[in-house]
């Protein structure tokens, strides 16, 4: 189904119509994917009439971390970004879940050498309607391990969220889809699991929560770390990283997926190997209602959430 854009987009400094948010045909932040991004979501809480951003700060700040591998700069601090991105969520006039993206692109270079050093970036923002997908993790989902490794530190660094990891990511996902999966998961360089095309992997195996570490070869994900959070403060369970052996996901009681798009998703199989009884697990279940409730401004973890709209004042 087609969706219409949105009004507004944020483009170097200013809000301009949807159309307007063009970068050159040549600029490397375009053809090569020489960009970094963050993807944000932004949840709408009918019971209070608010837009919650998720950890907006935690996202811009892994931006900055992003430039900094990349040795880019932009004219913007990451406080400015933050208030960009709720800017243009209030002037959207949003009152549905919303992915943001904001991405630092490098410009076209004065010799238009993409391979030449530039200082010149700019930044773009974007902001959609994205439904959640909790209705999806009711039924979980199919993976199998891909064909595909993935990209490592020391070629295209999966730490950075850059544009072109994402080729990496796609190659894998649409073989995934083509032969009848949902989606896939990557094994690193040294052949243990790494995580999906755009999510992080966290697997249970006889009562132990456990996750990749950043060096297997993923992106150091918000969500996994929330999981964290959560797990360690109301269940005491401490998620472990270290790294993890395909078969061990083929013999773990539960697993699934985390990211700012995926949300909690339950991975019900594995190269059609169901998990645990191919059904979402309890543990993953109770996980993911309280991820709902924290990203839904929960009060226990008001501090992860950013309303972009003034709150009411309420008399007592
Ligand atoms: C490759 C990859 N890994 C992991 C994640 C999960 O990261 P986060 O939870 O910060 O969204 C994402 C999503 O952005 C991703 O693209």
């Amino acid at each position: 189904m087609a969706l219409s854009p949105p009004a507004y987009a944020w483009l170097d400094g200013r809000i301009v119509p949807w159309d307007a948010c063009v970068l050159h045909a040549r600029a490397p932040g375009g053809f090569w994917g020489a960009n970094v991004f963050e993807g944000i979501r932004g949840y709408w809480s009918e019971d209070d009439a608010q837009l919650y951003a998720f950890r907006v700060g935690d996202h811009l700040d892994r931006l900055g971390r992003s430039m900094k591998c990349m040795r880019m700069t932009v004219p913007w601090p990451a406080r400015e970004l933050a208030q960009a991105c709720l800017e243009l969520l209030r002037a959207n006039e949003f009152r549905t879940d919303v992915h943001v993206t904001v991405t630092a692109y490098f410009e076209l270079a004065e010799t238009f050498d993409p391979m030449s050093y530039t200082e010149k970036a700019g930044v773009h923002i974007t902001a959609v309607p994205a439904p959640s997908v909790a209705g999806r993790a009711e039924h979980g989902v199919h993976v199998c391990v891909s064909s595909w490794r993935r990209i490592g530190d020391d070629t295209m660094p999966p730490r950075i969220k850059t544009g072109a990891n994402y080729q990496n990511s796609r190659l894998a996902h649409q073989e995934a889809v083509r032969n009848g999966f949902d989606t896939a998961l990557f094994l690193n360089q040294r052949g243990t699991l790494a995580e999906g095309p755009g999510s992080c992997l966290v697997v249970v195996r006889e009562g132990e929560l456990l996750t990749p570490p950043g060096t297997s070869g993923v992106l150091e994900g918000i969500t996994v770390a929330s999981v964290a959070d959560i797990t360690a403060r109301e269940l005491g369970l401490p998620l472990r990283r270290r790294e993890i052996d395909r078969t061990e996901l083929y013999v773990a009681d539960e697993a699934f997926l985390c990211g700012t798009m995926h949300e909690l998703m339950p991975i019900v199989s594995v190269d059609r190997l169901l998990i645990g009884d191919g059904r979402p697990g309890p543990l993953t279940r109770r996980i993911h209602q309280r991820y709902l409730q924290a990203v839904h401004g929960d009060p226990a973890y008001r501090h992860w959430v950013t309303p972009t709209y003034q709150q009411q004042k309420v008399d007592a």
